[in-house]
């Protein structure tokens, strides 16, 4: 990283315009931001359906989709926002943590642009993208502010201290949310991404129909799903088995929508107990939501509702900026050149990146 002239720094400037571009899994993304806030184009091109019938992201194939879309989707980006290059101010790119194939084409393209264009250049921790979601849905949020972000990768209970400063409360110590509402919704024959699935199947469900644990660690507020995800397995095999003895399936004694909404209520009651502790014992009145799990309905709603018994003041994204996207991309990477960063070309893709170095 490089600091350049502080003088150069324009301080909450509404008109610097930041292109934005993502890449660490399956969406290719671009987008123009405004001062960190006001999206004027965000262009997702998403790869579920090839990685469906794998039922996961197969790396290779994200590399290669990903170097297919990369330039239209930055052209189409800008052609939205109504601006060309040169209109451009500072260009932000995903450095990592992701799948480094797949990093690489989004930071190799932003690279590219710096270079020709002599624009700054600015490599995003994308874990501090999801955070910045939040500077696009509420107008007046600045840190310091508590963030739960849950991703198909991460479950952090997040200190955002600074524009680019965070300290992470909590982390998870094996499964991520996200990975758990996976790979229990594939269980349950849902497909993939499960996560959506299973939101929505548990809508007609009821949330106290299978007894499942919530896990929590002596002294501290880090997560365990492995333990919860575990259980529901368990106790899916257990209905298969109850079920071929009379020749019925396991839906016929447990309906699939009551089986979704006790597995997502479980995940849902932790992250939400947890974050509420966090609040408490750092006493910030500010929350918000981010991450692809972010998109779930039962979190939303549960998280509202404990925000608003503590008196807390809550933001949650909309569900298109709370999975993977360019804009929230673009609004990091303006706070991140507003506090000084600069990166050059020797920028690499890291697939394992810290939040909080
Ligand atoms: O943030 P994201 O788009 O990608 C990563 O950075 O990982 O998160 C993807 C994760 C997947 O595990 C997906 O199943 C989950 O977010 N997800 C949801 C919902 N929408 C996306 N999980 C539960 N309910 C949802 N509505
Ligand atoms: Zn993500």
């Amino acid at each position: 990283m490089q600091t350049s002239d502080p003088k150069e720094l324009k301080n909450h400037d509404p008109d610097c315009l930041v292109l934005g571009i993502e890449s660490s899994c399956d969406e290719t993304a671009a987008a123009v931001v405004a001062g960190g806030r006001r999206i004027l184009s965000n262009v997702i091109a998403s790869q579920a359906d090839l990685h469906r019938r794998y039922g996961g992201v197969v790396p290779e194939i994200a590399s290669r989709m990903h170097l297919e879309a990369i330039v239209p989707v930055i052209d189409e980006a800008l052609r939205e926002a109504g601006v060309d290059l040169d209109g451009i101010d500072v260009i932000a790119a995903t450095r990592g943590p992701g799948l480094v194939g797949a990093l690489l084409v989004g930071l190799s393209a932003a690279k590219g642009l710096a270079l020709v264009t002599e624009k700054p250049l600015v490599g995003v921790q994308h874990i501090a993208g999801h955070v910045a979601a939040n500077y696009l849905t509420d107008p007046d949020l600045e840190p310091p502010f508590l963030c739960l972000v849950v991703s198909g990768a991460h479950s952090h209970i997040v200190r955002v201290e600074a524009d680019d400063r965070f300290q992470i409360l909590a982390r998870t110590r094996d499964d991520a949310a996200g990975e758990a509402f996976d790979k229990i919704a594939r269980a349950i024959g849902l497909g993939y991404p499960g996560g959506p699935l299973l939101d929505r199947a548990a809508q007609s469900g009821r949330p106290d129909a299978v007894e499942l644990p919530r896990t929590t660690l002596a002294d501290s507020l880090d997560f365990s799903f492995s333990g919860v995800k575990t259980a529901a397995l368990n106790q899916l095999n257990r209905l298969i088995q109850q079920a071929e003895k009379s020749e019925r399936t396991w839906q016929d004694l447990v309906p699939l929508a009551d089986f979704a909404a006790s597995f997502q209520q479980a995940i849902v009651d932790v992250l939400v107990d947890h974050t509420m502790q966090a609040a408490a014992s750092t006493g910030l009145r500010r929350l918000a939501l981010a991450g692809g799990v972010a998109a779930n309905s039962c979190l939303r709603r549960c998280l509202q509702a404990a925000a608003d018994q503590a008196g807390l003041i809550l933001t949650v994204p909309l569900p298109i900026l709370c999975t993977d996207n360019a804009a929230m991309i673009a609004a990091a990477g303006y706070r991140a050149y507003k506090s000084g960063r600069r990166d050059d070309l020797s920028l690499d893709a890291v697939p394992y990146l810290d939040l909080d170095i």
